[in-house]
Order: C-alpha cells, then sequence, then structure tokens
C-alpha cells in the first residue's frame, strides 16, 4: 500500500498508456516486498521541463524517459552517462541532491539481450539511424564489432555517423547481406499499426543472427521470416526488461533479475504476432 515513505518513479511519455514499464517495475516491487510505487506519466512535448522538476520537487526518485521525450531530457541534466553523451538522449533519470543525473541505458539493454539469448556480436548492419540505433551502434562499437548503418533518409545515417565515426554507412533498403553476423531492425517497421518490414533475406548467410528491437509484436513479420529460413532470432522484448534494471536499481536499492517470470508476466500484455 503507498504510504508517506513510499518511494516514487515513473515513466514519462506521450502517450505512456501503451508502455509496459509500469506492469515490469511494479512487478519487480511486488517481487522484491518494497514500499515502492512506479506510475506512467503522461507530459506533453513542450511540458517536459516544468514536469522533470515537478516530479524533482515532489521527492520522486528518478524516472524513465520515452518517446518523444529522450533527447529533450538529456539537455534537462546535469550529468551524463557515457552512453547518454554518445547517443544525445537518455531514458533513465535519477534525482539527487546534487542535480539530475541521465543515463541511455537501450545500448546496455540490447547487448544483455543479446547474451541472455547466447549471442556473441560480430559484424553488424543496423536498419534504422534514430535514437535506439544510436544507442545500439555505441554499445555495438564499444565491444570492437564493426557497424554499419542503413536508413531511408540519407542525412540521418550520416548524422549518426558524424556521432559515431567508427560506423559505416550502407544504402537503403540492403541488399547485400554477405559478411555480416548480426542483422538488428532498430527502425518501426514491423510494430503493430506499421507496415512490415519489407527486406530481401534470400541472400542471408547462414549463421546470420536476426535481432529486432521492435516487441510489439513479440515476433514481427521480420523475426518470423527469418525463423522460416533457419536463421536465428533474437525478440526485442528481452531488450526492454534488460533497459529497465539500472534504474530500477538506482532507485529502489535493489537488482531486479530478468527471469523466465518476469519476461512472461511482461509479454501477457503483448500480441504473439
Ligand atoms: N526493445 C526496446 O527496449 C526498445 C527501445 C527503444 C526503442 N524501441 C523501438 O525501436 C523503434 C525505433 O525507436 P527510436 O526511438 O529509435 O525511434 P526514432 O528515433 O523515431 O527512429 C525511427 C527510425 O525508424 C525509421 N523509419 C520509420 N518509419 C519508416 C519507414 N516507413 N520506412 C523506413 N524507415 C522508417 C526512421 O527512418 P527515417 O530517419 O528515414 O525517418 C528511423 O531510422 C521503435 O519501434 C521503438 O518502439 C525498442
Amino acid at each position: 500500500m503507498i504510504g508517506g515513505r513510499t518511494r516514487l518513479a515513473g515513466v514519462i511519455g506521450w502517450p505512456v498508456a501503451q508502455s509496459r514499464s509500469p506492469r515490469l517495475h511494479n512487478h519487480w516491487l511486488a517481487r522484491h516486498g518494497i514500499d515502492g510505487a512506479y506510475l506512467p506519466l503522461p507530459v506533453r512535448p513542450g511540458d517536459l521541463a516544468s514536469a522533470v522538476a515537478g516530479l524533482r520537487a515532489s521527492g520522486f526518485a528518478g524516472a524513465n524517459v520515452t518517446v518523444p521525450h529522450k533527447e529533450t531530457a538529456a539537455a534537462l541534466c546535469d550529468t551524463l552517462d557515457d552512453a547518454a553523451r554518445a547517443s544525445g538522449a537518455v531514458n533513465t533519470l535519477v534525482f539527487t541532491a546534487e542535480g539530475i543525473h541521465g543515463a541511455d541505458t537501450d545500448g546496455a539493454g540490447f547487448m544483455a539481450n543479446l547474451a541472455a539469448h547466447g549471442v556473441q556480436a560480430g559484424p553488424a548492419l543496423l536498419l534504422g539511424a534514430g535514437g535506439a540505433a544510436r544507442a545500439i551502434a555505441g554499445a555495438l562499437l564499444g565491444t570492437g564489432v564493426p557497424v554499419a548503418v542503413a536508413n531511408r533518409t540519407p542525412d540521418r545515417a550520416s548524422a549518426l555517423q558524424a556521432a559515431l565515426p567508427g560506423v559505416r554507412v550502407v544504402g537503403w533498403p540492403p541488399r547485400d547481406l554477405a559478411g555480416y553476423a548480426l542483422l538488428v531492425n532498430t527502425t518501426s517497421l514491423g510494430m503493430a499499426g506499421q507496415p512490415p518490414l519489407a527486406l530481401e533475406l534470400g541472400n542471408a548467410p547462414a549463421g546470420l543472427v536476426v535481432a529486432d528491437i521492435v516487441y510489439v509484436p513479440l515476433t514481427t513479420p521480420l523475426l518470423a521470416r527469418a525463423a522460416e529460413r533457419g536463421l536465428r532470432t533474437v525478440p526485442g522484448l528481452g531488450m526492454l526488461l534488460h533497459q529497465a534494471v539500472p534504474g530500477f536499481a538506482t532507485w529502489f536499492g535493489v537488482m531486479p533479475q530478468v527471469d523466465r517470470e518476469t519476461h512472461d508476466l511482461v509479454a501477457a500484455d503483448i500480441p504473439a504476432r
């Protein structure tokens, strides 16, 4: 039950009703018997600065940040972790007496999800050049993996390359998958309500691992086609679960586990296909 000592956090987004983060964090709070609550926080574009200041002044421990606020939130922070400095975006805010600390845990969440699927990253082709692509490209480069990026809007791919000079830019849509060990969809294509990603997998090398960071539905059309071809696949829900770990640990003081029960609880709220 919420009381005077309850620690508070939440997710800031617009809209935010679709976010699975409240379900995930409140599950962990209940599992660990923590006196805490995690709320959906609908904040309109333009209201972010006043909302963040208000949450901090109200004693919140921090918040996650999702679409469309990740870049604007980074500009509100007093300090940023390395990943957030590289991506120019934050998904995790921690309020302290000194100020606001921002972190971008998407890249680490992606890598943890790969590891949980027993995948060691190799030469990677990222489809998309948005905020998530930046975070993932930075994380992959950080492990020494060569990264190529293909994006519908060439200028955005160039901007990503300017921020992360180790990245190679290739044309959209990519036609040749030879030489890659990992293909990652970071576009919103394949998400419920969006067209599927039309990518030719016919010439995919047999060992290619196909990852999608879209997690609604759980099995995207891209993952389904890859699996039909016998390719290994990594669905996106695990990234969502893993990116949430550092925020929860900081706000509530317990390191939560991403295990089968956690996965199934969040997955139960998401269409399979
Ligand atoms: N699993 C997780 O934990 C996790 C975490 C973060 C994000 N995500 C998901 O990842 C996706 C991208 O997120 P984001 O924050 O990076 O978004 P974003 O910054 O808005 O980037 C969207 C990307 O999708 C591309 N795109 C959109 N519509 C397209 C179309 N019709 N054809 C080709 N490309 C298209 C955009 O290309 P242009 O530049 O050409 O517009 C851009 O590269 C979303 O579906 C989000 O839900 C998942």
